[in-house]
């Protein structure tokens, strides 16, 4: 399937705010039936944006098990991880995946995603567990922070009515995995006591992880499916793909929420946040490009 590489020029960019918030919810309630397939059919970014999330999140199971097996002797964290939240995760994927099937039905998705998965599973790495359950809490929350801003900026972006209301859906379930990794932390902080300097650098190195080459592998297998007959050029189209990613990042995702849910576990007093602002305000528009 060839789509034409195009993608909508910027728009005014709602608050984080105007997402509407949702309780829980499942595939059921998904309009499936009512996509408005002409308003996606061109935009090529979009469609590699939604196949490339549905990957990633279908398979983030392989690896959920390492953070629920971290914590199995706290029946609250281990319950709320394996009960609520892989199950959120993976619900992602699934909701996802059935989203694309509808929207690009000449997309092969299930044989696209073995072939990425055969790859991810045995090449793609996911960073080792922190030594300290605070920091890896801490580290947790760097990823949920990552995850929100995508998908908040995915609603700002997308006009395809059930394609909005699906990103603002799972916007809401990552900043609800958020709120309770950063109550767990700070239990867990409570007991640990780890420095300041020793949790920015955790949240440093977890931000940095999550610009890894884990996208390069996804959007690889990606380009494959859908430039048949093709034997190079996946490596430019990634670098092309980074680039609008983020044209697109720096006029739909959210400028202060983010900073905020970067910052908050290192619980900093009033005289150290705004110096430390202007540094995770860098570090976050690195992180967007
Ligand atoms: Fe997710
Ligand atoms: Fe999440």
């Amino acid at each position: 399937m060839m789509i034409p590489e195009t993608t909508r020029p910027p728009a005014r960019v709602p608050a984080p705010a105007e997402v509407p918030s949702r309780g829980v919810w499942s595939l059921a309630d998904i309009d499936y039936a009512a996509i408005d397939r002409p308003l996606v059919a061109g935009d090529t970014t979009l469609f590699q944006i939604v196949a490339l999330a549905s990957f990633i999140e279908t398979g983030s199971d392989l690896y959920a098990q390492n953070l629920v097996a971290y914590f199995d002797d706290d029946a609250e964290v281990a319950q709320w991880l394996a009960q609520s939240w892989e199950h959120e995760e993976v619900q992602h994927g699934a909701a996802l995946r059935a989203y694309v099937e509808r929207a690009w039905p000449d997309f092969e998705w299930r044989r696209a995603f073995d072939a990425f998965f055969d790859e991810y599973s045995q090449t793609c790495t996911v960073p080792d567990l922190e030594p300290a359950r605070a920091l890896e809490l801490a580290a947790r929350c760097v990823v949920e922070m990552g995850t929100a801003t995508l998908y908040s900026a995915l609603h700002a972006y997308a006009r395809e009515p059930v394609l909005k209301d699906l990103a603002g859906r799972i916007y809401a379930d990552e900043v609800r995995h958020y709120k309770h990794f950063y109550r767990y932390f700070r239990r867990y902080q409570a007991r640990e006591r780890h420095g300041r300097w020793r949790v920015g650098r955790t949240l440093g190195k977890r931000l940095f992880a999550t610009r890894n080459d884990d996208g390069l592998c996804a959007y690889r297998n990606l380009w494959r499916a859908t430039h048949p007959g093709e034997h190079s050029g996946a490596d430019d189209a990634y670098r092309a793909f980074v680039n609008r990613m983020g044209t697109l990042a720096h006029s739909y995702a959210p400028r202060e929420l983010p900073i905020d849910m970067l910052l908050r576990p290192l619980q900093l007093p009033p005289v150290l946040s705004r110096g430390a602002r202007s540094v995770a305000g860098a570090m976050y528009h690195w992180w967007l490009r």
